[in-house]
């Protein structure tokens, strides 16, 4: 079994690859260059020729890239509609024509931040309601995986993760280091193993599965369907750093 995995050279895809290690070959695909043993492909998702070729003889996609968050870039629609909505949609449609039958997609909590602001139980069935340009790219991304799902029958997992870091280091994206930590937490090797885990089930259809590591979780977010339907529990729970109420 072959995985793609793209935004590999990433934050997340660095520590997301970890549980595929080992029980499954991965070819890792990103815009710019990083070291791997694995199979590398160079190329941008925004290109539908490049992702046609990253495609091929692959088993399932992990879509973990985003447009950077460098300053400016999610000012306009640009880059991020480029990268993070059509780059989705090249996979996407790339997986049907290829008959890849299943996908993990990366896609955030902030597609319901209106609801978490509010304080509701977040559950797969709230409506879609984010703020700001990165939260509209993750929504399209979700609307247009769930249209493919419809329409040609391919496997979703629809994966929301809140804030991502790492149990280890406690160290975020941006090189901020946590001394305690809150419900919000998830180890982005949890992030890999609800990934690959939804890889495999026969019967996926569009379905959303959060992902967050600490036991808070379930108070604030709707956990089962990731608990049950994949039986994963959290390998990293941040059992290290104090927990905030
Ligand atoms: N970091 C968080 O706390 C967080 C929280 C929720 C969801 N997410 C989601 O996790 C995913 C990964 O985010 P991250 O934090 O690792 O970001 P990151 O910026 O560290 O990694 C993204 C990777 O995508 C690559 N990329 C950018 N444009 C590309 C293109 N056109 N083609 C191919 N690759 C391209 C970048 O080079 C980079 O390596 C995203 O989908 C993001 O929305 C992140």
């Amino acid at each position: 079994m072959k995985i793609l995995v793209t935004g590999a050279g990433g934050y997340l895809g660095q520590g997301l690859i970890v549980p595929f290690e080992g029980k499954t070959d991965l070819r890792l695909m990103d815009v710019s260059d990083f070291d791997t043993r694995h199979e590398k492909v160079m190329g941008s998702v925004a290109d539908l020729d490049a992702v046609q070729r990253a495609v091929e003889g692959v088993d399932g996609i992990v879509i973990a890239h985003m447009a950077s968050r460098q300053a400016g870039s999610y000012d306009t629609p640009v880059a991020p509609y480029d990268t993070n909505v059509k780059g989705t949609a090249n996979l996407l449609f790339a997986a049907v024509a290829a008959g890849i039958p299943r996908v993990s997609l990366i896609s955030s909590i902030g597609v319901v931040h209106h609801w978490q602001k509010q304080g509701t139980f977040l559950h797969a069935d709230l409506p879609l309601r984010g703020e700001g340009i990165y939260s509209h790219t993750k929504i399209c991304q979700e609307v247009i995986a769930r249209q493919m799902h419809y329409d040609h029958g391919i496997g979703v997992a629809a994966i929301r993760p809140a804030y991502i870091t790492d149990m280890d280091s406690c160290c975020d994206k941006y090189g901020h280091q946590a001394t305690s930590c809150n419900w919000q937490f998830v180890d982005r090797r949890d992030i890999g193993e609800i990934a690959r885990r939804a890889l495999l089930l026969p019967d996926l259809g569009f379905e959303v599965f959060w992902a967050l590591s600490t036991p808070m979780a379930s108070d604030h977010v709707d956990m089962a369907s990731t608990y049950q339907r994949l039986d994963w529990q959290p390998e990293y729970d941040f059992s290290n750093l104090p927990h905030d109420a």
